[in-house]
Protein backbone atom coordinates (compact mmCIF):
# COMPACT_ATOMS: atom_id res chain seq x y z
CA UNK A 1 0.00 0.00 0.00
CA UNK A 2 1.41 3.45 -1.03
CA UNK A 3 2.53 5.14 2.68
CA UNK A 4 0.74 8.44 2.29
CA UNK A 5 -2.54 6.60 1.59
CA UNK A 6 -1.55 4.40 4.15
CA UNK A 7 -1.09 7.42 6.82
CA UNK A 8 -3.96 9.34 5.19
CA UNK A 9 -6.37 6.62 6.12
CA UNK A 10 -5.43 5.38 9.76
CA UNK A 11 -5.35 8.95 10.80
CA UNK A 12 -9.12 10.27 9.10
CA UNK A 13 -10.63 7.51 10.51
CA UNK A 14 -9.52 7.41 13.92
CA UNK A 15 -11.80 9.60 16.09
CA UNK A 16 -8.81 9.72 18.67
CA UNK A 17 -5.19 10.45 17.89
CA UNK A 18 -4.35 7.66 16.24
CA UNK A 19 -0.96 7.16 18.96
CA UNK A 20 -3.12 8.83 21.70
CA UNK A 21 -2.09 12.26 23.27
CA UNK A 22 0.99 11.29 25.15
CA UNK A 23 4.19 11.89 24.01
CA UNK A 24 6.90 8.98 23.76
CA UNK A 25 8.14 8.20 27.32
CA UNK A 26 11.28 7.85 25.21
CA UNK A 27 11.32 11.10 24.35
CA UNK A 28 10.26 11.86 28.27
CA UNK A 29 13.49 10.27 29.39
CA UNK A 30 15.76 11.71 27.03
CA UNK A 31 15.13 15.70 28.17
CA UNK A 32 17.80 15.94 30.94
CA UNK A 33 20.12 15.40 27.56
CA UNK A 34 18.29 17.59 25.62
CA UNK A 35 18.89 22.08 25.41
CA UNK A 36 16.16 23.10 27.54
CA UNK A 37 14.48 24.43 24.73
CA UNK A 38 15.19 26.03 21.30
CA UNK A 39 14.28 25.70 17.73
CA UNK A 40 12.76 22.06 17.02
CA UNK A 41 12.38 19.47 14.01
CA UNK A 42 9.59 16.61 14.62
CA UNK A 43 10.45 14.94 11.29
CA UNK A 44 7.38 12.19 10.35
CA UNK A 45 5.78 14.07 13.53
CA UNK A 46 2.25 12.81 12.37
CA UNK A 47 -0.50 14.00 14.92
CA UNK A 48 2.05 15.98 16.97
CA UNK A 49 2.12 14.52 19.71
CA UNK A 50 5.38 15.16 20.73
CA UNK A 51 5.68 18.34 18.97
CA UNK A 52 2.73 19.88 21.29
CA UNK A 53 4.66 18.35 24.35
CA UNK A 54 7.61 20.36 23.36
CA UNK A 55 5.79 23.30 22.59
CA UNK A 56 3.64 23.60 25.42
CA UNK A 57 7.27 24.14 26.93
CA UNK A 58 8.46 26.86 25.25
CA UNK A 59 10.23 25.03 22.15
CA UNK A 60 9.55 26.41 18.46
CA UNK A 61 8.40 23.05 16.95
CA UNK A 62 8.61 22.63 13.08
CA UNK A 63 6.60 19.65 12.52
CA UNK A 64 6.64 17.90 9.28
CA UNK A 65 4.93 15.25 8.07
CA UNK A 66 3.72 13.15 4.54
CA UNK A 67 -0.51 12.85 6.14
CA UNK A 68 -2.42 16.01 5.94
CA UNK A 69 -4.66 14.19 8.09
CA UNK A 70 -2.48 13.91 10.71
CA UNK A 71 -1.18 17.67 10.42
CA UNK A 72 -4.59 18.90 10.30
CA UNK A 73 -5.41 17.23 13.76
CA UNK A 74 -2.36 18.55 14.91
CA UNK A 75 -3.11 22.36 13.65
CA UNK A 76 -6.21 21.78 15.70
CA UNK A 77 -5.48 21.00 18.29
CA UNK A 78 -2.36 22.95 18.71
CA UNK A 79 -4.59 25.84 17.92
CA UNK A 80 -7.64 24.91 20.61
CA UNK A 81 -4.30 24.88 23.20
CA UNK A 82 -3.02 28.11 22.12
CA UNK A 83 0.36 26.57 21.24
CA UNK A 84 2.36 28.03 18.37
CA UNK A 85 3.24 25.21 15.81
CA UNK A 86 5.05 25.34 12.13
CA UNK A 87 3.49 22.30 10.12
CA UNK A 88 4.48 21.61 6.86
CA UNK A 89 2.62 18.82 4.69
CA UNK A 90 5.44 17.59 2.63
CA UNK A 91 7.49 13.88 2.05
CA UNK A 92 10.75 14.03 3.46
CA UNK A 93 11.89 11.28 1.68
CA UNK A 94 11.77 13.12 -2.19
CA UNK A 95 11.71 16.93 -1.34
CA UNK A 96 15.03 17.82 1.00
CA UNK A 97 14.14 20.22 3.69
CA UNK A 98 16.14 23.95 3.44
CA UNK A 99 17.60 24.23 6.22
CA UNK A 100 20.32 26.12 7.39
CA UNK A 101 23.52 24.72 8.73
CA UNK A 102 23.20 25.18 12.97
CA UNK A 103 19.63 26.15 12.30
CA UNK A 104 18.28 23.35 15.20
CA UNK A 105 18.40 22.68 18.77
CA UNK A 106 16.74 19.40 18.46
CA UNK A 107 15.80 16.84 15.56
CA UNK A 108 13.01 13.89 16.52
CA UNK A 109 12.55 10.89 14.07
CA UNK A 110 10.54 9.17 16.69
CA UNK A 111 9.30 5.74 14.88
CA UNK A 112 10.20 7.47 11.23
CA UNK A 113 12.61 5.65 10.12
CA UNK A 114 14.32 8.09 7.88
CA UNK A 115 18.24 7.95 7.06
CA UNK A 116 17.91 10.93 5.21
CA UNK A 117 16.59 12.76 8.36
CA UNK A 118 19.04 11.14 10.35
CA UNK A 119 22.12 12.55 8.04
CA UNK A 120 20.42 15.57 7.33
CA UNK A 121 20.58 16.47 11.59
CA UNK A 122 24.50 15.95 11.40
CA UNK A 123 24.15 19.36 9.27
CA UNK A 124 20.77 21.14 10.88
CA UNK A 125 22.36 20.68 14.40
CA UNK A 126 23.69 23.69 16.20
CA UNK A 127 26.77 22.59 18.55
CA UNK A 128 25.14 21.38 21.27
CA UNK A 129 22.01 20.14 19.50
CA UNK A 130 20.51 16.61 19.92
CA UNK A 131 19.23 13.96 17.81
CA UNK A 132 16.66 11.54 19.19
CA UNK A 133 15.41 8.52 17.15
CA UNK A 134 13.19 6.07 18.20
CA UNK A 135 12.22 2.74 16.03
CA UNK A 136 12.44 -0.76 15.16
CA UNK A 137 14.91 -3.18 13.97
CA UNK A 138 14.89 -5.81 11.45
CA UNK A 139 14.18 -8.04 14.22
CA UNK A 140 10.57 -6.97 14.68
CA UNK A 141 9.57 -8.80 11.34
CA UNK A 142 7.32 -10.96 11.73
CA UNK A 143 5.46 -9.53 14.82
CA UNK A 144 2.41 -6.94 15.31
CA UNK A 145 3.48 -4.98 18.44
CA UNK A 146 4.27 -2.21 16.05
CA UNK A 147 6.36 -1.14 13.17
CA UNK A 148 6.90 -1.64 9.63
CA UNK A 149 7.38 -5.05 8.08
CA UNK A 150 9.64 -3.89 5.19
CA UNK A 151 13.55 -4.91 5.80
CA UNK A 152 13.94 -2.19 3.66
CA UNK A 153 12.84 0.54 6.30
CA UNK A 154 13.58 -1.01 9.65
CA UNK A 155 16.78 -0.10 11.41
CA UNK A 156 19.91 -2.54 11.37
CA UNK A 157 22.41 -4.04 13.88
CA UNK A 158 24.45 -0.68 14.78
CA UNK A 159 23.15 1.23 11.39
CA UNK A 160 22.07 4.09 13.54
CA UNK A 161 25.21 4.83 15.84
CA UNK A 162 27.00 4.21 12.47
CA UNK A 163 25.39 6.73 10.82
CA UNK A 164 25.86 9.58 13.56
CA UNK A 165 29.27 8.81 14.92
CA UNK A 166 30.97 10.59 11.92
CA UNK A 167 29.41 13.90 13.50
CA UNK A 168 27.46 13.48 16.50
CA UNK A 169 28.57 12.19 20.21
CA UNK A 170 26.09 9.05 21.41
CA UNK A 171 24.87 9.84 24.88
CA UNK A 172 22.00 6.84 24.75
CA UNK A 173 21.68 3.78 22.71
CA UNK A 174 19.52 0.77 23.07
CA UNK A 175 18.84 -1.77 20.77
CA UNK A 176 17.04 -4.03 22.66
CA UNK A 177 13.82 -6.54 22.73
CA UNK A 178 11.36 -4.52 24.97
CA UNK A 179 7.86 -5.97 26.97
CA UNK A 180 6.60 -2.22 28.72
CA UNK A 181 3.73 -1.41 26.34
CA UNK A 182 4.39 2.58 26.42
CA UNK A 183 1.97 2.95 23.09
CA UNK A 184 -0.89 2.17 22.94
CA UNK A 185 -0.62 0.60 19.13
CA UNK A 186 2.33 -1.16 20.53
CA UNK A 187 1.43 -3.97 22.37
CA UNK A 188 3.35 -6.67 23.39
CA UNK A 189 6.96 -7.69 22.90
CA UNK A 190 8.67 -5.31 20.20
CA UNK A 191 12.57 -4.87 19.29
CA UNK A 192 13.46 -1.84 19.50
CA UNK A 193 16.45 0.81 19.01
CA UNK A 194 16.61 4.43 20.53
CA UNK A 195 19.21 6.91 20.52
CA UNK A 196 19.82 10.23 21.48
CA UNK A 197 23.47 11.91 19.87
CA UNK A 198 24.96 15.53 20.78
CA UNK A 199 26.72 17.58 18.07
CA UNK A 200 30.04 18.24 20.34
CA UNK A 201 30.57 21.71 21.34
C1 LIG B 1 4.67 5.70 13.04
S1 LIG B 1 4.13 7.30 12.63
C2 LIG B 1 4.92 8.24 13.90
C3 LIG B 1 4.32 9.59 14.10
C4 LIG B 1 4.94 10.41 15.22
N1 LIG B 1 6.37 10.56 15.04
C5 LIG B 1 4.64 9.83 16.57
O1 LIG B 1 5.57 9.34 17.21
O2 LIG B 1 3.48 9.88 16.98
C6 LIG B 1 5.12 7.61 11.18
C7 LIG B 1 4.83 8.96 10.53
O3 LIG B 1 5.75 9.17 9.46
C8 LIG B 1 5.07 9.80 8.41
N2 LIG B 1 5.82 9.56 7.17
C9 LIG B 1 6.02 8.37 6.54
N3 LIG B 1 6.78 8.56 5.45
C10 LIG B 1 7.05 9.88 5.40
C11 LIG B 1 7.80 10.69 4.50
N4 LIG B 1 8.40 10.16 3.43
N5 LIG B 1 7.88 12.02 4.73
C12 LIG B 1 7.27 12.57 5.82
N6 LIG B 1 6.56 11.86 6.70
C13 LIG B 1 6.45 10.53 6.50
C14 LIG B 1 3.68 9.18 8.41
O4 LIG B 1 2.73 9.97 7.76
C15 LIG B 1 3.43 9.04 9.92
O5 LIG B 1 2.77 10.18 10.42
Amino acid sequence: MDERFKWEQRYSQAKEPFYGHEPSPFLLRSLPLLPPRGRCLDAGGGEGRNAMFLAARGWEVLLVDLALAGVARARRHAAAQGWPLRLVVADLESNPLALGEGALDLVLAINFHSRRVVEGAMRWLRPGGALVVEGFTQEQLGRSSGGPQDPAVLWHPNELPRLVTPGLRLVWYEDRLVEDDDNPRHRGPKWVVRLVAVRPA
